[in-house]
């Protein structure tokens, strides 16, 4: 195709023509909205790093989860900020613990709106890891009774799904297993299957409260360098029994969610992860960016690289801009360059 026979611009010189040729969409339906649920009452605290985003104990949990299902976002991912941490992170599969709690209040307040639960130690254990520390790192095997453990309980206490984030080798199937055997052949796993050891995991450490006491997360988490490793992990998940893999951070790894895409079938989900948020938000509030317009351009560019899924601190005010009719705005209003 040559000029001048072909001219790019003709197909956009027309509103209505640059519609009906827009490649990818965007719907509430394909959001996922994280939440911090903290152990007490009347708490609803901001996350300094994260405008908008709050610790905040249950029946604030529930006001705000009741606000995101009217907005048509299918469902909440859940992480706890327990009343104590230990070694052996017990509250994360206690009964009554911070989440189980969380998860009855919401199923029984909110029932059509699906509850998600992050599955993992580091937001229990009083070290912050991910698992259970022996020598000075975690133990993969020790941590995957754990792990099944605290997916049971949140399944018992009706959780619609779980996604363990910890990395540990062998959890998908430990999970899978005990679900099977418990009565909860039908609960899906989404696993955070490709996730890597990064920086902007920070803004959401103040929110989770699950620094590292010592060392980082590389003898577990992925290097960043690393593409085809994605693919491995990815498949032996899936061989374990995922349901949804996911791709973490976002924006730095869109080439990851592009490789996944092409090489596996399953339901691919993307972590828009505190940093880039933090990021956003930032910039927005200096007045170097447009905020609505950066914030649909990075949902459709994750979409464009293959994902189906997006969780996203971003999800109420994307909800509320696709309702706006926002990627008709945006082909017709801006005048930008
Ligand atoms: C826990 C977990 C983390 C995130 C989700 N689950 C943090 C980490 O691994 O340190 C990060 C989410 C975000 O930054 O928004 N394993
Ligand atoms: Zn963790």
């Amino acid at each position: 195709m040559f000029y001048p026979q072909f001219r790019a611009r003709r197909i956009r010189g027309k509103e209505v023509f640059r519609r009906m040729v827009s490649e990818t969409t965007l719907s509430a339906n394909d959001l996922i909205y994280p939440m911090f649920s903290a152990f007490g009452k009347g708490i609803r605290k901001e996350i300094s790093s994260m405008p908008g985003i709050y610790q905040q104990s249950i029946e604030h949990i529930v006001a705000e989860a009741q606000e995101v299902h009217e907005l048509g976002v299918p469902a909440v991912i859940l992480f706890g900020i327990p009343e104590t941490k230990d070694a052996v992170g017990s509250d994360a599969y206690a009964e009554h613990g911070i989440i189980q709690e969380t998860i009855r209040a919401l199923k029984k307040e909110v029932p059509g709106l699906a509850v998600i639960t992050d599955v993992c130690m580091c937001e229990y254990t009083d070290h912050g890891h991910c698992g259970i520390i022996k020598d000075g790192d975690v133990d993969n095997d020790a941590t995957l009774e754990l792990l099944a453990k605290e997916a049971l309980s949140h399944a018992r206490a009706g959780a619609d799904m779980v996604a363990p984030s910890d990395m540990m080798d062998g959890r998908v199937m430990a999970i899978r297993e005990i679900l099977d055997e418990s009565g909860f052949g039908n609960l899906p796993i989404m696993s955070y299957a490709v996730k890597y050891a990064s920086g902007y995991y920070g803004p959401f450490r103040e929110a989770a409260e699950s620094t590292p006491a010592f060392g980082d997360r590389r003898s577990y988490q992925m290097d960043p360098a690393n593409r085809r490793e994605a693919i491995r992990e990815a498949q032996m998940d899936i061989e374990e029994g995922a349901d949804i893999i996911m791709v973490k951070p976002g924006l730095p790894y869109l080439d990851i969610v592009r490789d996944l895409r092409n090489e596996f079938d399953l339901p691919l989900a993307v972590y828009n992860v505190s940093g880039e948020y933090s990021m956003i938000k930032a910039a927005a509030n200096m007045g170097w960016i447009d905020e609505e317009r950066v914030v649909m351009e990075t949902m459709l560019g994750f979409k464009r690289a293959g994902a189906d899924i997006i969780l996203t601190y971003h999800a109420k005010d994307v909800a509320r801009l696709v309702r706006k009719g926002y990627e008709l705005a945006l082909s017709t209003g801006c005048g930008c360059p």
